[in-house]
């Protein structure tokens, strides 16, 4: 009864239920709630919003061993559950069909042979050589808008960067690169919610792969498209409906993750004031060394991928403790084994200078995210320009008034208003 507490020796040991997950407290700041996932059901059994169960695992040690474990498979046909499985693993309306046998979908032997092949195309030399190109549309976008004195840098930055950049890189011609701003306009918006035009559009994008690809077969130049088509290992190549389901993953998996570390790097050095003068600082005397561990500690801090993508235990395997199944679907959360003071110290101060960086944020293991360099590139040149260009930049609402996109994988805010001295 009120004014009468239970006496804590003489209570019966009832445990503590978990916190709620996804709600919209959750998508806000889901960081207390994996703070008590990591101490007290580190290995956790929850149903997701689709209804699915799956296990959780949030501290640092069993996460990097659970994503370097070749008993916890890709391929979507290892969930006990499969058929439902599928449809909510994939690219809508993309459940059987060819985009889906892509890196994040398959085990070895083929994803060896299939990452190979890649990464004789993508290589961080084409990448290095990319920079003055992310520079010049990071520039322009920023024209776009600099003397409003106000922007969404989602929408107006964080959001069309990456995309142009993808296109580039694969040899889209520039006259198609819109097309490919509202197809992935609408995979962003709607991935996950209604189906319909997220599905069209991946039928258009397809299509245009698959004619862009071909075309680049007759007539090859020096994209990473073309490369794709020349990758060769002991005469084997890709075959044509491989190369578009390389091009797909790597729009996919190389855009909204982008757009993500803009806008939540951007966030996170808005709110602190004192880290983002000593980035200025650096960069205003030429120095890039901070701004190199500055943009690995805004991907440890807050990075872009939440939980890494699905895997699925193929036999009976120990997890931290804890049992699973075969068959059983295990979600590795990025964002909670990041924060685990096991492996950092004081892990929810953003210190851009951290050296002993080890995160998670690209992942672990064998499907290590190809992108990081262009990831790299591309949120260093975002960064750097943004505070060079703009200055007095700040927030334009208040943090609680900021919505979160409710997605299970990614992390990322919907909207990002900003003012600034017009320029
Ligand atoms: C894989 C994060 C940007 C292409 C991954 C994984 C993570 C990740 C965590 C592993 C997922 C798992 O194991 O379940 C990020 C972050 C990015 C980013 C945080 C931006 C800040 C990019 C870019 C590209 C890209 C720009 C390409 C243009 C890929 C590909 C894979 C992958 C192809 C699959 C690799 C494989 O399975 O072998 N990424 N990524 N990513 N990423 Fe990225």
């Amino acid at each position: 009864a009120p004014g009468h507490p239970t006496c804590p020796h003489h209570a019966p040991a009832t445990p503590e239920p978990a916190p709620e997950l996804f709600t919209w407290e959750f998508a806000t700041d889901p960081y207390p709630a994996y703070a008590w996932l990591r101490e007290r059901s580190p290995v956790h059994r929850t149903a997701l919003p689709s209804g699915v169960e799956a296990w959780l695992v949030t501290r640092y040690g069993d996460a990097r061993q659970a994503l370097a474990d070749a008993r916890l498979s890709k391929d979507p046909a290892n969930h006990a559950g499969s058929a439902a499985a599928k449809g909510k693993t994939g690219i809508p309306g993309e459940r059987k069909a060819e985009l889906m046998t892509h890196l994040l979908n398959i085990d070895p032997p083929d994803h060896t042979r299939l990452r190979r092949l890649v990464s004789k195309a993508f290589t961080p030399r084409r990448v290095a050589e990319f920079a003055p190109r992310v520079q010049e549309l990071t520039d322009r976008l920023i024209d776009d808008f600099v003397e409003k004195g106000e922007a969404d840098l989602i929408h107006d930055f964080a959001f069309p960067l990456p995309i142009y950049a993808i296109c580039d890189l694969l040899g889209v011609p520039r006259e198609d690169q819109d097309d490919f701003r509202d197809w992935a306009g609408m995979m962003i918006r709607h991935g996950g919610g209604p189906r319909g035009g997220v599905a069209r559009s991946v039928k258009k994008m397809r299509g245009y792969l698959a004619e862009l690809i071909h075309r680049k077969r007759e007539n090859p130049g020096d994209d990473l498209i073309s490369g794709l088509i020349r990758a060769s290992d002991h005469g084997e190549h890709l075959t044509e409906n491989e190369a578009a389901a390389m091009a797909f993953i790597l729009l996919f998996a190389g855009f909204e993750t982008t757009v993500n570390l803009i806008g939540n790097g951007t966030y996170a050095l808005l709110r602190h004031p004192e880290q983002r003068a000593r980035l200025e600082e650096s960069l205003a005397a030429g120095e890039s060394a901070l701004l190199a561990t500055g943009i690995e500690e805004l991907l440890r801090f807050d990075g872009p991928v939440e939980l890494a993508t699905w895997r699925y235990a193929t036999e009976a395997l120990t997890l931290g403790g804890q049992e699973i199944a075969a068959g059983d679907p295990v979600l590795v959360v990025l964002a909670a084994a990041d924060r685990d003071p096991e492996r950092f110290a004081d892990p929810d101060t953003l210190d851009l200078s951290r050296s002993d960086n080890q995160h998670l944020g690209y992942g672990h293991g064998i499907h290590y995210c190809l992108g990081a360099p262009l990831a790299r590139l591309e949120g260093q040149a975002a960064v750097a320009t943004l505070l060079k260009r703009l200055p007095g930049l700040r927030l334009a609402a208040e943090p609680a008034d900021l919505r979160w996109r409710g997605g299970l994988i990614m992390r990322g805010l919907r909207t990002l208003p900003v003012e600034f001295e017009p320029g």
